[in-house]
């Protein structure tokens, strides 16, 4: 098989992974009071079993919801089928009545993208390998979100910017946390034969859960944890005397260089690289984002990563605090 045969294989191996009830669920705790009178739609969800679709029939009357609608997609062009509910009776869903789409529930395809025009919020897990189409489309769209994605997807060059004009930020689960889900009966079997327990997968509760260390919740819904500000000790003015390690500047542009969040310099009013997983605790009213590392304009060696003493650093953001702050 070719090389990128190859990787659309493993990549859809790792679009088949079924997000838990109870992941949804405390996720959603944080934004509840923003779903009153709301149209919501989950794309990427077979509404015969998805825990987006069970999440959210099940609290419709709680959340306030206007109506709910879930698409399944069939890879091979087969015509699909939506569920629409309103709210009342479940009587109609426990009886299978599930309409037909025309087409085959592709998040792209046009009937899709009239019931996405249709709804307010898109809640749901989209597959990986389609990522980065397909948070842009919800953008595109101007649909508000709660989605999940791999950290990864972060430092593309095609989602950075949205993250860098706050038009994306990540949701309230900690970035330290992995992420468990369900996966096919066969998938299970392989990971068991191939793989070591803790690297691809793990057993929950005597059940074979896919394990993604680097899943997280992408969001345009605010929340609280967003507003807190990020509390540092260090002064950049105590370097010399205190940490003459910490800050160096990199070798061919202007900002210091920072391995650890809690080493951010209180008084720095320049720009400060620091790693991305920053952006889990980043409050848009303490730091402005200036850019990625590789993609930032005036990057000398544009694509590629920032040198101290001639040694590259890993990813780095760069952020800069905003005045007053
Ligand atoms: C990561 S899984 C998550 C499934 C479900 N949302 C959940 O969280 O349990 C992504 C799902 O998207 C479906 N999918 C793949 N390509 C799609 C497309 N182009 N449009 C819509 N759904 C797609 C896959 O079949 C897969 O079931």
């Amino acid at each position: 098989m070719a090389n990128a045969s190859l990787h659309a294989a493993r990549d859809a191996k790792n679009d088949e992974f079924y997000t838990r009830i109870e992941d949804i669920n405390e996720e959603m705790n944080y934004y509840e009071d923003k779903f009153k009178d709301k149209i919501v739609f989950c794309n990427c969800d077979d509404p015969k079993w998805s825990n987006f679709w069970k999440y959210f029939h099940m609290n419709f009357e709680y959340l306030g919801l206007k109506k709910l609608i879930t698409t399944h997609y069939e890879p091979d062009d087969i015509q699909s089928y939506k569920i629409e509910y309103t709210g009342g009776n479940d009587e109609d869903f426990e009886d299978g009545v599930i309409t037909p789409l025309s087409q085959n529930g592709d998040f792209r395809s046009p009937e899709c993208l009239a019931l996405l025009d249709e709804s307010d919020i898109v809640v749901t897990n989209p597959p990986f390998s389609l990522f980065r189409e397909y948070i842009n489309v919800l953008v595109q769209h101007n649909k508000q979100f709660l989605i999940i994605g791999s950290f990864n997807n972060i430092t593309y060059k095609d989602v950075f910017p949205l993250i860098k004009d706050n038009k994306v930020w990540l949701g309230c689960r900690s970035l330290s946390r992995e992420m468990y889900f369900d996966i096919p009966d066969e998938r299970k079997k392989w990971l068991v034969e191939n793989k070591k327990e803790g690297s691809a997968y793990k057993i929950v509760n005597g059940v074979v859960m896919g394990r993604l260390a680097s899943a997280c919740w992408f969001t345009n819904l605010d929340h609280k944890s967003r507003h807190n500000f990020i509390d540092t000790t260090y002064r950049y003015a105590k370097k010399e005397e205190l940490y003459p390690d910490l800050y160096p500047t990199y070798d061919e542009y202007n900002a210091i260089n920072i391995n650890r969040m809690a080493e951010i310099p209180m008084d720095y009013e320049g720009i400060m690289g620091v790693p991305v997983t920053f952006l889990g605790k980043f409050n848009p009213e303490q730091f402005e984002i200036i850019g990625l590392d590789r993609y930032v304009e005036d990057n000398p060696h544009y694509g590629h990563r920032f040198k101290v003493n001639g040694k590259e650093t890993y990813a780095r953001i760069l952020i800069r605090r905003k005045v007053g702050d």
